[in-house]
């Protein structure tokens, strides 16, 4: 499969062909999802909660988005590649956020950034893509904000809300975001959005309306806890897991594992030297 790059994103988006993203945290789940042709693969800092078990995602360092980067990079052949900035490397200052997203692409081999925030972050996010950092947009519920938006919660059901939703994604489009992360948005809110841009919307918890759609790997996998209600889930794996996990035990414990075909035989001749 050739190179996804952000004119193959562009010629989906003008064809109308839905766009794929998945997250990928790792070498074997990076390369998964570049297996499988998903168009973009995000390192989101959703493995904050998914892989290193916190109970945000506001808890993550740049260094250790930097380590799972490079882990994903190392799979992933023609995938479009982008990370999250971690909460709290680009917030400050336009100058923050260049010095730390040429890290994320630099040292942690990602191809774009994504942060979240809307028209507040839009200077920001001009300075990134005048420099030549291509940026990921993301609205509505923005977890690393979770503690002042009061919890995971729907964003934008008033018409008040609704419309603040809007100038933020317009003013991310001007920035020059190459596409925008709608989470957990009324879907006619995000259809609209999606109907005035010029650009992608990728949802989550957004509905059919949008340009594409991303969920979180485990998620969909089944391997982590409870998932949001707009989650699919296309797998439960953890209970094949957990099941092959017991299995192994009882093997082990009852002595059927490990059988003949498991282990190495010795050369005959060898064999009657060495017992003798
Ligand atoms: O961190 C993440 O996985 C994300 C996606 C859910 C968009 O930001
Ligand atoms: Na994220």
């Amino acid at each position: 499969r050739p190179k996804v790059t952000l004119a193959t994103l562009r010629k989906l988006y003008k064809r109308g062909e839905p766009i794929t993203v998945m997250t990928a945290h790792d070498f074997p789940t990076g390369t998964l999802v570049d297996k499988a042709g998903i168009d973009m693969t995000l390192v989101g800092d959703s493995l904050a909660m998914v892989a290193l078990g916190h109970t945000s995602t506001s808890e993550i360092t740049i260094d250790e988005m930097l380590h799972h980067c490079r882990a994903v990079a190392r799979g992933t052949r023609s995938s479009f590649l982008v990370a999250d900035m971690a909460f709290g490397t680009y917030e400050t200052s336009p100058d923050q956020a260049v010095t730390n997203a040429v890290r994320m692409m630099k040292e942690g081999k990602v191809e774009a950034v994504k942060l979240e925030g809307g028209k507040e972050m839009a200077p920001t996010i001009a300075r990134l893509t005048q420099v030549g950092i291509p940026v990921l947009g993301h609205i509505g519920l923005t977890p690393q904000r979770q503690a002042s938006l009061g919890g995971y919660k729907v964003q934008g059901k008033t018409v008040a809300k609704a419309k603040a939703m809007i100038e933020d994604a317009i003013a991310l489009q001007q920035a020059g975001c190459y596409a925008i992360v709608l989470e957990a948005v009324p879907e006619p809110v995000a259809r609209h959005i999606t109907d005035i841009l010029t650009i992608p919307t990728i949802g989550i918890g957004a509905g059919a309306g949008c340009s594409g759609q991303v969920l979180v790997q485990q998620d969909m996998l089944g391997l982590y806890g409870q998932v949001p209600r707009f989650c699919k889930t296309y797998r439960s794996l953890a209970d094949d897991i957990v099941g092959a996990l017991r299995e192994f035990s009882a093997d082990v414990k009852s002595r059927a594992f490990p059988a003949e075909e498991h282990c190495y035989p010795m050369p005959q001749e060898e064999l009657k030297r060495f017992m003798t």
